[in-house]
């Protein structure tokens, strides 16, 4: 057998063995993105109020801003000001566009994977976790558009979750706010999630068929 036979069986072993992984692997934490590609349909609204739902019939709730740089869901979720307060002293590092940057791993090395979440979560009145949008998210778009790779430019955020937040079985429910818009962000969102909650206004034709 020659050493290119060799590479290819053992490339195609990885690649089998790489699949039975990701499907079996046994996931506690539920994901879902409040998704529809449009603005001002009720995507925040519905991810706050769902979440702080699932707060009262007991899950615990982590909630992703990756929205945009107004922070609605902080807004929505009382924190805005902190939030704002901590972006204006530059103590905002690491924060959400940091987890689909190239920095993550270093980070979460660093201080270790536990502290590296805790210092993107902010714990909200109505019971939810929030991790808030942040204005790097911006340049995040641009940055990922730059990499070839299609696998590692949308597969970032599940990765962060996989790997880092999974292991710390700290949430019951993860529900990530999207952009109205499909860019790179709204790919690794999407990606990331097992469910996509989509909020729609129903018209006649479709309250005549809710029973179906
Ligand atoms: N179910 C609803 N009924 C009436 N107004 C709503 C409802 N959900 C959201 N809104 C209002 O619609 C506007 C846009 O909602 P928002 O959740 O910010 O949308 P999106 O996140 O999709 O841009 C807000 O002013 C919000 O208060
Ligand atoms: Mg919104």
């Amino acid at each position: 057998m020659c050493l290119t036979h060799l590479y290819i069986i053992l490339t195609y072993r990885l690649y089998l063995y790489a699949k039975a992984k990701g499907e079996s692997k046994v996931t506690d934490t539920q994901r879902a993105a409040v998704f529809i590609d449009k603005g001002g349909t009720g995507k925040t609204t519905s991810a706050a109020h769902l979440g702080v739902a699932l707060t009262r019939v007991g899950s615990s709730v982590l909630l992703i801003d990756l929205a945009g740089k107004q922070g609605d869901l902080a807004d929505a979720l009382g924190v805005f000001d902190d939030v704002q307060q901590d972006i204006s002293n530059e103590d905002d590092f690491p924060n959400i566009a940091t987890t689909m940057g190239d920095r993550w791993s270093d980070v979460a090395k660093m201080v270790g994977t536990e502290e590296a979440v805790e210092r993107l979560v902010y714990e909200t009145d109505s019971g939810v976790d929030l991790i808030p949008a942040h204005p790097d998210l911006d340049g995040l778009d641009a940055d990922l558009g730059n990499i070839d790779d299609v696998q590692d430019r949308y597969n970032r955020l599940r990765v962060f979750l996989d790997d880092h937040v999974e292991p710390l079985d700290r949430w019951d429910m993860i529900i990530l706010d999207m952009p109205g818009l499909a860019n790179n962000i709204t790919y690794n969102g999407l990606w990331a999630a097992q469910d996509v909650v989509t909020p729609v206004s129903m018209g006649s034709f479709d309250s005549s068929k809710r029973d179906l």
